[in-house]
């Protein structure tokens, strides 16, 4: 019998159920690398669904932690905070033009509800426009706002007046916006929707759709932020400022942490309408400062646009009868496969690569943007070795 501490059993027994688990207990992260409790060894392209952007345990973000673990762990946003402050100023710093205010909370979800509530604030309207395909997260404002039927269907009634309209189609966003609207709420690369980037003419589109008609323009950067995509922002390689962005994931290295930025047009934000007991804590805000530093001068935003590039002209040189698209920005891929994506990402993580799905036929690869070229290319060889194997349907 092997002594190893087996965790699946006891978290099958006492967790919620509400999770497709891998069969495998992840025990150990260090760079682009992850350990199972077996010391099988992986190359990490999910990264936490896209949140270890910086790669897992970066010593930079540790010692932060340390460090402000022993000064102060909690502080209400009631007071002021010198940690906090900080990192306010350096993420100003690097927010798309026009955002200068800036709300913390706690994850994706809770950064989208704040949104779609400020954005109700300010225009005294009720109407949100979404789009199909678009995931915004799974609390009741977020899901109401995210697409796939059978996340949102077990939860009726959810928040009324919102639509979905067609993404990256400019007519159907035009007859839909009225007077009623109160803002419009996208991916500028929509991520669960299967890695599908906006283009730049819908997204300046809709940036002038708002502005005629008096409503607010709502990106959702929860995915695409922190040098995902190889800017900032994705909204920054089209040089089109939202009034509100959302923030989370990869924001503060690994810690849970989400955020709204926003600009002028967002108004009547008093005190008392909206809060959070743990939005703005010091641990978060210290292990933000630290990652937003490490983002800077490891120059990893620029490596995400490069080294993304080079991964899906890899990719396409596979050039397998199973590929139908390769899409993406950065270092967000999407694979869009002519037949179903599980068996591959099973055959994957045997063969020591770590994926995503993004809907039914999409391997997802969301690796740290520390990888390096040689770990891409096994990455690539990996894809190729699965897509081939008989067993996979190769
Ligand atoms: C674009 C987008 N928005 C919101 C969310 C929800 O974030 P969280 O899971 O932290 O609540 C996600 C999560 O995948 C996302 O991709």
């Amino acid at each position: 019998m092997s002594d190893i501490f087996d965790p699946i059993p006891i978290e099958n027994k006492y967790t919620s159920g509400v999770y497709y688990k891998r069969d495998v207990a992840i025990v150990r992260g260090k760079g682009t690398k992850v350990w199972d409790s077996h010391g099988k060894e992986y190359i990490d392209c999910v990264a936490g669904q896209g949140v270890a952007n910086l790669g897992h345990c970066h010593p930079r973000v540790v010692s932060a932690i340390n460090e402000q673990s022993q000064k102060l762990l909690t502080c209400t946003e009631i007071f002021f905070n010198d940690t906090r402050a900080r990192l306010l100023e350096k993420l100003a710093g690097v927010l798309p033009s026009g955002l200068n205010k800036v709300y913390l909370c706690n994850s994706g979800a809770e950064s989208v509800e704040a949104a779609i509530k400020f954005a109700r604030l300010a225009t005294g309207k009720k109407e949100i426009i979404a789009t199909m395909r678009g995931f915004h997260g799974r609390t009741m404002g977020a899901l109401s706002a995210t697409w796939e039927k059978r996340y949102r269907q077990p939860f009726f009634p959810l928040i009324p007046e919102v639509q979905h309209v067609p993404y990256d189609k400019i007519e159907k966003i035009t007859t839909a916006i009225s007077e009623n609207t109160a803002a419009v709420l996208v991916e500028v690369v929509q991520g669960e929707g299967g890695v599908r980037p906006g283009s730049r003419e819908y997204l300046s589109h809709l940036r002038q759709l708002c502005d005629e008609k008096g409503c607010l323009l709502i990106f959702d950067e929860v995915q695409t932020g922190f040098g995902r995509t190889g800017q900032w922002f994705a909204c920054q390689h089209h040089g089109i400022s939202p009034d509100i962005l959302t923030m989370g994931k990869a924001i503060a290295g690994g810690v849970p942490m989400g955020a709204v930025a926003m600009g002028e047009r967002v108004v009547n934000l008093k005190p008392g309408t909206h809060g959070s007991t743990f939005g703005g804590n010091p641990l978060a805000c210290a292990a933000s400062l630290a990652a937003l530093g490490a983002y800077e001068d490891e120059n990893l935003i620029r490596r995400s646009l490069e080294l993304g590039e080079y991964a899906r002209e890899k990719i396409k040189n596979i050039n397998h009868r199973f590929i139908r698209e390769v899409r993406g920005l950065g270092l967000m891929i999407g694979i869009e496969l002519k037949t179903k994506a599980t068996p591959y990402l099973r055959a994957l993580m045997q063969h020591g690569v770590l994926a995503l799905p993004a809907g039914p036929t999409v391997l997802r690869l969301l690796p740290p943007l520390i990888i390096s070229k040689e770990e891409l290319d096994q990455v690539v060889s990996v894809i190729e070795k699965v897509l081939n194997e008989e067993k996979n349907g190769g």
